[in-house]
């Protein structure tokens, strides 16, 4: 058909020639330049899905043209993959310069970025095939290997803005989120200067441009490490000499300078937090630096103040809700693990109810271990036709602000029982219904003066136990056959 042979092998020469030029290409260190070929960047997400529409539609041609054979005249698929080349090569040059402007790291994006040009590669290549008709095989040929690509390269592209589809898996979100929230509680336990009054500045304020994701300036900023390694600038932090540390210095420029850290329309560090970063860094601390261990100067009190508190109720307020903070993270994890086993008592408090009915099916040594950090917050438990076996009573001889002991129709030896009531102070409701309990255990009872309600019909307990319970427990509620 209309471009010879010719013109294909050049564009074809060409697009390998650029695959090895892209190697010694890298982004701008220069912030002119960033800035505008951010710009021009932009228009990448609206160019890149013209190509991919367009090949689609080619594809569909082609396989209507399977079907009702001649309705679809070549010239059309030609001319449509024509436009196919000329949109990718539009996107792939803003995909460029958009990379060009800094902030992915050549990792992040050589896969994108290569199968893009591989798929440039073999659309001229389809498009070869096509245009000299006598191959048909090798057309469906070159067909296949441009879809693969371009799905290839999609889903690399995608990976990049919206991260791996795989890390929104609940499963991952979870873990991760527990993760996340155990260092942050862990960093305000750990009592470092670093965590809990330096990092949480840099976390507000830079590492949106300074983080994992994104390193401007190739500079990351997420640990104490990162800061000493600095960005394409060299070190970013030097401790001992703040006028001479680079964080130090972008973040008292004026904010009119493009150089003004953060720039000018974004967030901005208050006075207090930049006065207190600065006497950090000349204070040349290191990482280890314990709160404790530093009489803050008087300049400083007002931002540390505000981060850790003063008073002993406030700090212990905080390790409260630190604690039930942890333990809700806790439970959020043993939820995904074993749904429905274990619910929260009250919505967002740290104590919850086991109901032992969902424990079918899951093995219950593994249970118990994930069980144990949470057992001294259960405050029910309902554990109905069941075994309560010697393992499990040991583990609740812990749970000691269970309110609530549902035994019915369960079956438990005389030990694990007594075992359980002597462990359990607070107990209020307690049904022993369909049991073997009998007047020997009556005695196991007896301390529980808290107790308000027991049912206990359909055991063997006989009319005297009956008698000696009631002297027991002279206020509650004792439902048993004999008190009909
Ligand atoms: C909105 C994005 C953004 C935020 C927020 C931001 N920066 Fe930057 N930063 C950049 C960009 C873009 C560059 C690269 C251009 C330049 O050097 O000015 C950069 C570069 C730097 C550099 C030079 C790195 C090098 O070696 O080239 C330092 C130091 C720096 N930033 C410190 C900070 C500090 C400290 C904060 C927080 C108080 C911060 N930045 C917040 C975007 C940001």
């Amino acid at each position: 058909m209309q471009l010879g042979v010719r013109a294909i092998a050049g564009i074809v020469i060409t697009l390998f020639v650029c695959f090895a030029g892209l190697q010694w290409v890298g982004p701008f260190e220069d912030d002119y330049w960033s800035v505008i070929s951010d710009f021009i960047g932009s228009s990448h997400p609206l160019f890149l899905h013209l190509p991919i529409g367009l090949w689609f539609a080619v594809c569909a041609l082609m396989l209507a043209s399977i079907f009702v054979r001649d309705s679809v005249p070549r010239s059309i698929v030609y001319g449509l993959t024509v436009l196919t080349f000329v949109s990718a090569l539009l996107t792939f040059s803003a995909g460029f310069i958009l990379y060009l402007g800094g902030g992915y790291g050549r990792a992040t994006i050589a896969l994108h970025m290569y199968s893009s040009l591989a798929f440039l590669v073999s659309l001229a290549t389809f498009l070869f095939f096509y245009s000299t008709a006598n191959r048909p095989s090798f057309e469906w040929l070159s067909a296949g290997v441009t879809t693969a690509v371009l799905l290839i390269a999609g889903h690399a592209g995608g990976v990049i803005t919206h991260g791996d589809p795989l890390d929104r898996a609940p499963w991952r979100i979870f873990a991760e989120r527990a993760n996340q929230e155990f260092k942050s509680v862990d960093a305000v336990a750990s009592g470092r200067i670093f965590d809990s009054l330096v990092a949480p500045i840099l976390e507000d304020k830079c590492m949106a441009c300074h983080g994992v994701e994104r390193a401007k300036g190739k500079l990351k900023m997420n640990t104490y490490a990162a800061l000493l390694k600095g960005g394409s600038k060299g070190a970013c932090l030097l401790p001992g000499d703040a006028a001479g540390s680079l964080m130090i210095q972008r973040i008292n420029l004026p904010l009119d300078d493009t150089k003004r850290m953060p720039p000018a329309d974004k967030e901005q560090l208050s006075l207090d937090e930049a006065a207190f970063l600065k006497w950090w860094v000349s204070a040349a601390l290191p990482e280890e630096q314990s709160i404790e261990s530093i009489s803050f100067p008087s300049e400083q009190q007002a931002y540390v103040q505000s981060i850790m508190g003063d008073n002993p109720e406030a700090i212990q307020a905080r390790a409260a809700k630190a604690r039930s903070k942890d333990l809700l993270l806790k439970y959020a994890d043993f939820q995904t693990r074993y749904p429905g086993l274990l619910v929260q008592s009250v919505v967002g408090e740290a104590l919850f109810e086991l109901n032992a009915v969902s424990l079918l099916g899951y093995d219950e040594a593994s249970v118990r271990t994930a069980l144990e950090p949470l057992v001294d917050s259960i405050i029910r438990i309902d554990w109905n036709r069941r075994q309560l076996d010697t393992a499990w009573a040991k583990l609740f001889s812990a749970a000691a602000i269970v309110e609530v002991l549902n035994l019915s129709d369960s079956s438990f030896s005389d030990e694990d029982l007594l075992l359980l009531l002597s462990t359990m102070p607070e107990l209020k409701k307690v049904n022993l219904t369909g049991t073997e309990f009998s007047d020997e255990q009556v005695d196991s009872i007896r301390a529980h003066s808290n107790i308000e309600t027991i049912v206990l019909t359909g055991t063997q307990l006989s009319e005297v136990g009956y008698q000696k319970l009631i002297n027991h427990l002279p206020s509650a509620d004792v439902i048993s056959d004999y008190s009909m």
